[in-house]
């Protein structure tokens, strides 16, 4: 983010009449999720919120109790994986402007969101509030989320900064990366974060890169972020991520938050005012701080400045709103295309809504309630539609409809603490332990299989809804496999044994095993975490009313084990984690080792079918600038009107450097009615064909041969052509 010179002038303005003691009060937490204001100059308290999936429910001021109110209902928003794998810009953009209009509802001034981490690994915990395993997808839809955050003068708070890709131990772990998977993979999202985007905020890591905690961080805050960025937005630690005075004084952070009420006795507090005043610390760090956060406080028009009477005064700034069927509306929209048909064979899908008198539902994610699950990300949701309503409500009185659970959850045993209170102890996050089954659930596990059996025969529809729950798919645990829990597999293969046209659905945040019953499954859907009105959006897909258009944002490998973090790196180490897998991670790892996975990145079927023709290139090239213009047509054959994903991909066909067989560069979604044609345009610039070259320390081009694929999957590449870039 850029800040103009009239904001800088008036900061200044008030830098100049605050105190030692006032300055530290807006540098650190003085509740939990609040700065200090200044009355004495009529400066406001910064006030935040989680994040990513709408504005999370108000705490105590000093305690992780909820405060119990009865306004703090929300929009529920489809998860960062589900926008993500929308493929669709503008649906992030929405999704964006109804959390940046939402916390301001609320009266929020930064909302943590979004979170972009790199899915590095299937069993992160955190990834469903991620976005892919791609950092072009990752940076083309996180930066529309941000601009719409930011339009209405919220200021978003995009996390977490960086190569944050695992919650065990997440305070201590220490990430070794070599340079040039941190500047294509981990880092370019962040970047089109703060410089396309303009994000205001940015949270810093838990974890350390390099040795160095991701909040005090000399690399990452000071070197990359305000040098090479030239970022002049506000860094806000993770809450709790900050270990030392001096070190966070001198790096690029500008506000430390955590979870415990000591808030004088922050490393940014009483420490930090102390050391400045024995002279050990300058004030000028304290100034250069609080000098990023008065200028972010007036971009999002908090207040203006009198600079005669040099003190703040009211200024215009756009009021919020929450849950109006508008920001509802955008939720059922963005559900709708975050919907991944996986597989479909004979047509299975859709079901014919007229001819459906019986249906069986199997399966307690068929009848369960989401949102107020995961850690952070937890949302008070006005309602949240689930599976069975949103079928109930879409086939009305005309169809039977019976609902059985199908396999069993144990119950939660809660000790009356709030994980976020005890999130700095034991490391801040562990690797998930797999408990041994007792005999009493085997028992109930078997009573619901067979009850799930005899109905499956006797009923002629029948869609069994599992996956995972927020129990897997959880901030602070990583998962120790991608096992589907509670024994549904078993229950899956008897089901289908006793009725092979079960339709299967998939609600997680992250893949699982499917390959016991996989092959023998007609038709199988993948559902996310996709917010409030998830239930309606299935079930329209399911009876026809929508055709699914979402694609896989990440690999659907068959087991952890084939993912290069576990057969290559290290993954939920304690200590040390060696990346080094480099650059070769996801669908770059797999299509190079020629690893087969369940469902391929970018994959997604429709009820209708594309045929793509025609591709064209263009090429400008001179000695400053390369611009490379793709096309190509895109029928719809079928007979539905239906979107498609055009996916780019590049590949160098030069073997000077060691690179991935192709990467992502481009997707453009259009919408089809059935029989239509449309031209789908791509424009690449020279930095779509750069790779890092580590002994320039800098992005370059090979000369020589490239391959523009174009295609409907990773593994669906419809069409090619080659170009020759002279550079
Ligand atoms: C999470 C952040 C979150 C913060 C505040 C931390 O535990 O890592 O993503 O924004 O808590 O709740």
């Amino acid at each position: 983010m850029k800040i103009g010179n009239e904001i800088k002038e008036k900061a200044e303005i008030l830098l100049k009449e605050l105190t030692l003691e006032e300055k530290t009060g807006m540098i650190h937490g003085a509740g939990l999720f609040r700065t200090k204001a200044v009355e004495r100059l009529g400066i406001p308290a910064l006030y935040m919120s989680d994040g990513p999936m709408g504005v999370r429910a108000e705490f105590e001021d000093a305690a992780w109790v909820p405060a119990g109110e009865t306004q703090d209902y929300v929009t529920y928003l489809p998860s960062n994986a589900a926008i993500a794998a929308t493929w669709n810009r503008e649906l992030a953009y929405e999704c964006g402007s109804v959390l940046g209009e939402e916390a301001r509802g609320r009266g929020k001034d930064v909302i943590l969101a979004p979170g972009i981490n790199i899915k590095r690994s299937p069993l992160n915990g955190r990834n469903f509030e991620y976005m892919s395993e791609d950092p072009y997808l990752t940076a083309e839809q996180c930066v529309p989320l941000i601009q719409g955050i930011q339009e209405h003068d919220t200021a978003a708070c995009v996390k977490h900064f960086a190569v944050n890709s695992q919650e065990t131990q997440r305070l201590w772990v220490d990430t070794q990366v070599d340079e040039r998977a941190l500047r294509e993979i981990y880092l370019p999202a962040f970047e089109a974060a703060v410089n396309r985007a303009g994000s205001a905020s940015i949270m810093g890591a838990y974890n350390r890169l390099r040795g160095e905690h991701c909040c005090e961080s000399q690399l990452l805050l000071n070197k990359i972020l305000r040098k090479e960025w030239g970022y002049e937005g506000t860094v806000i630690s993770d809450w709790g991520a900050v270990h030392r005075t001096k070190e966070a004084a001198f790096s690029g952070l500008d506000l430390e938050m955590s979870v415990t009420d000591n808030f004088d006795e922050y490393y940014m507090a009483r420490p930090l005012k102390e050391a400045v005043e024995k002279g050990e610390i300058p004030e000028e760090a304290v100034d250069e701080k609080v000098r990023h956060i008065l200028w972010m406080m007036l971009s999002l028009h908090m207040f203006d400045v009198d600079k005669e009477r040099k003190t703040a005064v009211d200024t215009q700034r756009r009021s919020g709103c929450y849950n109006t069927p508008a920001h509802r509306d955008a939720a059922l929209r963005t559900a709708r295309e975050s919907i991944v048909l996986l597989k479909n064979e004979e047509e299975r899908l859709p079901l014919a809504k007229e001819k459906l008198k019986k249906l069986l539902v199997i399966g307690r994610n068929g009848n369960k309630i989401h949102s107020n699950g995961g850690g952070s990300a937890e949302i008070k949701a006005l309602y949240e539609i689930s599976p069975l309503m949103g079928l109930m409500t879409h086939l009305g009185g005309n169809c039977e409809i019976r609902y059985v659970e199908g396999y069993y959850e144990e119950e939660k045993q809660e000790d009356g603490t709030n994980w976020q209170e005890d999130s700095l102890k034991e490391g801040g996050g562990k690797e998930r332990q797999t408990a041994q089954v007792s005999e009493e659930t085997a028992r109930k596990r078997q009573t619901l299989l067979e009850e799930a059996v005899k109905y499956a025969k006797e009923y002629e529809q029948v869609i069994f809804v599992g996956g995972l729950n927020h129990e897997y798919d959880l901030e602070g645990q990583d998962r120790s496999d991608m096992k589907l829990p509670y024994g549904q597999d078993e229950v899956i293969e008897a089901v289908l044994e006793a009725n092979p046209d079960t339709i299967i659905v998939m609600a997680a945040g992250s893949p699982v095993e499917m390959g016991r019953w996989e092959k023998k499954a007609k038709a199988i859907v993948w559902n996310w975490y996709a917010g409030m009105e998830s239930g309606n959006a299935l079930a329209e897909v399911l009876l026809g009313e929508t055709n699914p258009s979402g694609k896989l944002p990440e690999s659907f490998p068959y087991t952890h084990k084939d993912c290069s973090a576990h057969c290559v790196g290290d993954f939920a180490e304690e200590k040390l984690l060696r990346y080094r897998e480099g650059i070769y991670v996801g669908y770059r790892y797999y299509e190079k080792q020629k690893v087969p996975v369940q469902y391929c990145f970018g994959h997604g079927l429709s009820y209708t079918q594309f045929a793509y023709s025609g591709i064209t290139l263009e090429k400008q090239e001179n000695a400053s600038e390369l611009r490379v213009n793709v096309s190509c047509t895109v029928k719809n054959t079928g007979k539905y009107s239906g979107k498609e994903t055009v996916q780019l991909y590049i590949r160098d066909k030069n073997d000077k450097v060691d690179k991935p067989i192709k990467e992502l560069k481009g997707y453009e979604k259009v919408e089809l009615a059935a029989g239509e044609s449309k031209k789908v345009n791509f424009c690449l610039s020279g930095k779509e064909f750069a790779y890092y070259e580590e002994s320039a320390g800098a992005f370059q081009i090979i000369p020589g041969e490239y391959e523009i694929l174009l295609g409907a999957s990773s593994q669906d590449i419809r069409l090619q052509a080659s170009i020759h870039i002279k550079v």
